[in-house]
């Protein structure tokens, strides 16, 4: 039996949409407004999802506590009120959702043992999220 949580969290970022593989007219015609030289801002929802058994002694799949603070001590205070292209983990990849999405959880993943990372869901608007739950990279 497997239980779950999620937990979400707030960041302020800004980014632009740019990426080196396309002509400035495809990327323009990629990322319409968001090309836009200036960058703009989001305020992301980021729900982060553990698993695991529930602990017979506190009921509990993850301790809240230690949850907020590799939260905050690894995502927010990297990516909040930053410029994400300016960062390491966006050299080389376009700051999208999905590739923030990505990120955050192959920051995250590593630092859990008895529950597991199972998902990061991003919200960037109203109307977008995105998820990503690991698994193989595949090569195109
Ligand atoms: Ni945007």
């Amino acid at each position: 039996m497997k239980a779950y949580l999620t937990r979400r969290y707030w960041l302020s970022a800004s980014h632009r949409l740019h990426s080196e593989k396309l002509t400035e007219e495809q990327n323009r015609a990629t990322y319409g407004k968001c090309n836009n030289p200036y960058g703009h801002g989001h305020n992301y929802a980021v729900e982060v999802t553990v698993g695991g058994q529930i602990d017979p002694a506190s009921g509990m799949v993850c301790d809240l506590g230690e949850l907020d603070c590799v939260v905050t001590r690894e995502v927010l205070e990297r990516f909040d009120h930053q410029n994400l292209n300016c960062l390491p983990e966006f050299r080389e990849a376009v700051p999208t959702s999905e590739n923030l999405c990505k990120a955050i959880y192959q920051i995250l993943q590593p630092r859990f043992r008895a529950a597991h990372l199972e998902k990061v869901r991003l919200e960037e608007t109203s109307m977008n999220s995105f998820e990503y739950s690991g698994g193989e990279e595949i090569d195109r």
